[in-house]
């Protein structure tokens, strides 16, 4: 049985904790598609390859690459994503993803608009600049990485503006996605509320 769960929101916002507790609450797959664009910007920035053809191309080396999770290779990232070329070679892959039997939970910011405009379920989740920034910044301090505040801040904006208003498959909340805004909410919160949210939904469903 397929069962597709869309998750979306900006950086920092918590989707990607909430989708792994969402898919090891109900046993779905879990993608994050945004390794997929780390991974086409990390090696189209090393090697200086054309993005698209990189993205054609994306090989189970290049997504497990150590470096996907720096901050310079999440700018790298949101610099491919607004070419076309690189987000349409990229479908094909997580649409199949989506219908994996026994479910799936995809994260990303176009995955209710785009990839899967027909998911059972669409969460937007989102929170604050400041608090994202906040969050980013404690995770870097704890890593040792003393960046300051404010430059963490101008990154979260920087990135949320390019993918905010790309033209292609812009970051932004599907109309029949519920909101969850974990500005004020705890880790154990938020992830409650997806779930509570899931379980409603597929009630109603079986009803
Ligand atoms: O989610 P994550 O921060 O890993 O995503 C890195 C970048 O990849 C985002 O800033 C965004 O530009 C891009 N992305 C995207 N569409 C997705 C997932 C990520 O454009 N579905």
């Amino acid at each position: 049985m397929k069962f597709t769960v869309a998750i979306d929101g900006p950086a920092a916002a918590g989707k990607g904790t909430i989708s792994k507790a969402v898919a090891a609450e109900f046993g779905f797959a879990h993608l994050d598609t945004g390794l997929l664009y780390r991974a086409v910007g990390a090696v189209a920035a090393d090697t200086g390859r054309d993005p698209a053809g990189v993205a054609h191309t994306l090989s189970t080396d290049d997504l497990a690459r150590t470096d996907l999770r720096t901050a310079a290779t999440a700018q790298e990232a949101s610099k491919v994503a607004v070419i076309a070329e690189v987000r349409a070679a990229l479908v094909d892959f997580q649409r199949s993803f989506a219908v994996k039997p026994g479910g799936a939970v995809l994260d990303g910011r176009d995955i209710g608009t785009v990839i899967c405009p027909d998911a059972d379920i669409k969460l937007y989740v989102t929170a604050s600049p400041e608090e994202r920034a906040r969050r980013r910044h404690a995770e870097l301090t704890g890593k040792g990485d003393d960046k300051p505040f404010e430059e963490v801040l101008a990154d979260v904006k920087a990135r949320d503006h390019r993918d905010a208003t790309r033209d292609a498959a812009p970051m932004t909340k599907a109309a029949d996605a519920h909101l969850i805004d974990t500005t004020n909410l705890s880790i154990d919160a938020a992830v409650a509320e997806a779930a509570r949210w899931i379980n409603e939904q597929l009630s109603k469903a079986r009803a």
